[in-house]
């Protein structure tokens, strides 16, 4: 089904409620929608196709509107497979099309497809005329890979911005942001951004402070993922703002694994000693939470504490995982505390210390190991701990 955004421009995307894991990692309990535009002027473009088992819908979408081998543009922001994955297709149907897209996203092409359809590579904040209404691309490497770039409808104002200002949640018919429930779609962006852009936040930023620059005027934002924003098209860009901002905010998460309950113990008493000195504390116990709500609450916490149970003379796998996030999600650093419990070894706190040692994170003073319960030193050592994140948030 298709959907009129303003004359001559459509929404043509779909809905994804099947799909369990985004990229295979990330739960999608409200589904996630693959978006795609139509522009029907002298020439006609589409911005972004979709995801590959949904080509047919999105093609009967299209076709609501017009004959698809009519496409003279196929305009690719972004060559990740789920805004890519029906090009092979649409080349079939529409082989005097021409793909729009940056010089890297064409080599990206290549090798994901092969597609030999001709292709206009466009540099940046060049212009393309579709006959009354006109094209600019805005290069916008990082958003979310090196290839992207962003496409602006001068003469409607429309951003059609790819990843960013994009959200989790299919939309099940509605598509405005006057239509949807948005405190949903608040939820929903921030675990979207945290889990998927984290790591280039410094380009969320630079791109922010690129499309202002320009000086153009934005009547919408039209994402790739959820909804249009048409009512407040500044929500969700000053939403993205604060979210990529390097200022973190002043809380602290506590995210623990444990196998019996002598690690939980740890984790609660440190949550009652700092909540005692007035630190706000959200924890999460990695063997029941949803890894992308752990990810997503840690991205701005001012501090984070970590614990875990020795597991064959290693860090708790589950922890062990979230270190690995810190790593490659290049979480800012921070104070980390560090607290764990073991029955002989203790490998668990050590392994993960020198790992947060090697990626350059502080880590705060005293570190706790209990062997068993703790000890009343060990108690008193949980109170100096809290003490010490206290003073970190202040
Ligand atoms: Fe929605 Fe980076 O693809």
């Amino acid at each position: 089904m298709h959907r009129e955004i303003t004359q001559g421009v459509y929404y043509v995307g779909v809905d994804d409620t099947h799909t369990e894991l985004f990229e295979g990692l990330w739960a999608l309990p409200f589904g996630v929608s693959y978006n795609s535009y139509l522009i029907v002027d002298e020439k006609i473009a589409v911005v972004e196709t979709v995801k590959e088992p949904w080509t047919e819908e999105w093609l009967d979408n299209i076709r609501e509107i017009i004959d698809p081998s009519k496409i003279d543009y196929i305009v690719l922001n972004h060559m990740e497979p789920d805004h890519t994955g029906a090009l092979p297709h649409i080349a079939k149907i529409a082989p005097n099309a021409t793909i729009v897209y940056t010089e890297r996203a064409s080599k990206f092409q290549k090798s994901f497809y092969d597609v030999t359809l001709k292709e206009r590579i466009v540099e940046d904040l060049e212009e393309l005329s579709l006959g009354s209404k006109t094209l600019k691309f805005v290069h916008a490497p990082f958003l979310h890979w090196p290839e992207t770039m962003m496409t602006y409808l001068v003469e409607d104002q429309i951003l059609f911005s790819c990843d960013a200002f994009g959200a989790f949640g299919a939309l099940g018919g509605r598509l405005f942001d006057d239509e949807v429930d948005m405190a949903l779609v608040e939820k929903e962006s921030k675990r979207y951004v945290s889990t998927i852009i984290t790591s280039y936040f410094k380009f969320v930023q630079r791109g922010i402070q690129k499309v202002k620059d320009l000086g153009i005027g934005i009547k919408m934002v039209a994402p790739s993922h959820g909804p249009v924003y048409r009512k407040d098209p500044m929500w969700v860009i000053n939403k993205y703002a604060e979210w990529s901002s390097p200022e973190l905010e002043k809380y602290c998460i506590i995210i623990y694994g444990t196998m019996y309950g002598f690690n939980r113990r740890v984790a609660m008493k440190l949550k009652r000693q700092l909540e005692e000195r007035g630190v706000r504390v959200i924890i999460h116990n990695v063997s029941v939470s949803e890894p992308s709500e752990v990810i997503t609450d840690a991205v701005r916490a001012g501090v984070i504490v970590l614990g875990t149970p020795t597991y064959d003379a290693f860090p708790f796998p589950r922890l062990w995982h979230f270190v690995n996030e810190m790593q490659c999600k290049r979480l800012q650093k921070r104070p980390v505390a560090l607290f764990g419990t073991y029955g002989w070894g203790g490998g668990g706190v050590k392994k993960t210390r020198e790992m947060l040692t090697e990626m350059k994170f502080e880590v705060l003073e005293p570190v706790i190991r209990v062997k068993g319960r703790p000890t009343d030193e060990e108690e008193r050592q949980i109170g100096e701990l809290a003490d010490r994140i206290a003073e970190a948030l202040k």
